[in-house]
């Protein structure tokens, strides 16, 4: 697959090439390249400090910035992407190997633009395509707290792990040019949807949509790796996706969820229904769990008013049968059997679970996703909902790969996907076989994986 993607990506370079004097022009026109001369505007007081560290939270700088049990901001996690491996950077202030010696307008243009201060066009793992919506006040809050907030720490950048020729980075800018938005232009498309909107909604949307950088996992990637989609006047924008093989859901509209029960997964990473898993529980011990009530509801005010697809009616009258009879425990199929010896205890035969506690498997949308990794994953790994200052305690789920073969792991992921009001495609033995070789060879070094959405590889 790599091989492929590497091919695809040569293309692109060519094409890149051939464009290039067109969107040099546009580039020109549009004169979006920055000023790394920029001042800030704001002095820098303790307040716009404490302001910065709550917007680098709401951005999740850290995650991305900090490898597994390194110092935080000092860089080195390895990020996979279809060219090879990309190593996050040192932005902390120190002046040697970090960003201390940076002018306001230098951070502004990584940040914002895409442009490192040498002038080098920076790969879309960082990802300034949704950065580009945060507001000059906002970037000078941060720019303060990098400065004058974080440790200073000495570490030096490691060097990517890409092959010549896809390590040229030029190219790179005409994708910029094509696929990220400026500032200026961004500015603009949040005034104009403001104004049609609720002042709560556009709170949300602004911090869905810029520093969140929601869509980074949940909108599709076409070919050429952009989101399709930066805001809601895209119909695929969070309309979920695919992450080291795991379904990241579409959050679009979340009929399922109210909205207090979507700022209590933000917040705390349960609610009455769910829990969370996977990539997402870093998102929300290092980002969500840390923002202010109002600012989680506001997030949650703008999901819930985008359009989505309506759920499939009829689902009440299936779940009540399954329940009668796992409770009449009468010729039962392997998977019902497997469910109620090992299941049953946590998540009881209604799969509603418990509220806060065990979450519902009925209408979970990751026993209903397309692909089944995810699912297979918390079988045979478990999970662990993360500790976080609104829900302390950890409340981990078992992993059960020791207990049964692939065989009856596919019969039980194949009840859990049809019974109740669920409804997707049976698992097969070969894919819990994947899934488990994946897991035995420490799978994950590389925290984050990019790749193009699924119908486009
Ligand atoms: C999803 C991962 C991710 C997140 C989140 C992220 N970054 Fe980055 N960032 C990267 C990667 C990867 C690079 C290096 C890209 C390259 O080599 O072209 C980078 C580069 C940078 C650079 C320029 C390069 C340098 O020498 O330091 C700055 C400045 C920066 N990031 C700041 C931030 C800030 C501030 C935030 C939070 C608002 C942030 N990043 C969030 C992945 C991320
Ligand atoms: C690093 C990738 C990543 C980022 C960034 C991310 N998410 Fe997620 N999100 C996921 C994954 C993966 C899941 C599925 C979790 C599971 O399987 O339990 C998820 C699940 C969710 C769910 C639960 C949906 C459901 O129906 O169960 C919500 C709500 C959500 N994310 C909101 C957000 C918001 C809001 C943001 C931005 C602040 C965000 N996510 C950013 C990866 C991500
Ligand atoms: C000891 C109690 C317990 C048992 C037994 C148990 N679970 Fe869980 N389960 C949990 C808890 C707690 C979570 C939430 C953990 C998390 O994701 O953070 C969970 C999460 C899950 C999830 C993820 C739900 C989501 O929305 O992300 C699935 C799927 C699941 N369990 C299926 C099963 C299956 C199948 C079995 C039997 C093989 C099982 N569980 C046995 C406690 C249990």
């Amino acid at each position: 697959m790599r091989n492929k993607s590497r091919s695809i990506l040569l293309i692109v370079v060519v094409i890149g090439i051939v464009l290039a004097l067109l969107a040099w022009a546009i580039s020109l026109v549009l004169n979006r390249s920055g000023d790394p001369e920029a001042k800030m505007t704001q002095a820098i007081t303790p307040e716009l400090v404490s302001k910065g560290e709550y917007l680098a939270r709401a951005g999740d700088c850290v995650a991305c910035h900090t490898r597994r049990g390194g110092k935080p901001f000092a860089g080195g996690l390895g990020i996979e992407s279809p060219i090879g491996t990309l190593y996050s950077t040192n932005i902390t202030p120190d002046e040697k190997t970090g960003i201390g010696g940076w002018t306001y307008g230098e951070f502004e243009r990584a940040v914002r633009r895409g442009i490192n201060h040498d002038g080098s066009a920076l790969y879309p793992a960082m990802p300034f395509p949704s950065y580009a919506r945060v507001t000059d006040e906002d970037m000078e809050a941060l720019y303060a707290y990098f400065m004058q907030g974080v440790a200073p720490i000495e570490q030096a950048n490691q060097v990517n792990d890409v092959p010549w020729p896809l390590s040229i980075r030029w190219p790179l800018a005409y994708w910029r040019t094509f696929f990220s938005p400026s500032p200026e232009s961004a500015a603009q498309s949040l005034a104009a949807a403001a104004e049609a909107s609720h002042e709560q909604i556009a709170r949300g949307a602004y911090l869905v949509q810029g520093l969140g950088h929601c869509g980074s996992c949940h909108t599709p990637r076409a070919l050429t790796m952009q989101e399709k989609g930066l805001d809601e006047s895209s119909a695929a924008y969070l309309s979920g996706s695919e992450l080291n093989g795991w379904a990241v859901p579409s959050i679009r509209g979340m009929a399922h969820w109210s909205q207090d029960e979507l700022v209590d997964y933000l917040g705390t990473g349960r609610n009455a229904k769910a829990s969370v898993a996977g990539e997402m529980t870093d998102v929300i011990a290092n980002s969500t769990s840390h923002m202010s009530d109002e600012d989680l509801h506001a997030m949650a005010a703008y999901l819930k008013s985008l359009s989505a697809e309506q759920p499939s009616k009829g689902g009440s009258e299936r779940s009540e049968a399954t329940a009668s009879k796992l409770t009449a425990a009468t010729d039962l199929s392997l998977g019902e059997r497997l469910y109620l010896d090992n299941c049953n205890a946590c998540h009881f035969v209604s799969g509603k679970g418990a509220p806060r506690v065990f979450p519902q498997l009925d209408g979970a949308s990751v026993i209903n996703a397309a692909n089944p990794t995810a699912l297979i994953h918390v079988i045979l790994a478990g999970a662990q909902t993360p500790s976080t200052a609104r829900a302390p305690a950890v409340l981990p789920m078992p992993g059960f790969a020791y207990r049964m073969n692939d065989e009856e792991v596919a019969e039980l992921a194949t009840f859990l996907r049809q019974g109740w009001s669920n409804d997707a495609a049976a698992v097969t033995a070969a894919q819990v076989h994947d899934v488990r070789q994946s897991l035995a060879h420490g799978h994950g070094q590389a925290k984050t994986t990019i790749e193009p959405s699924q119908g486009e590889r």
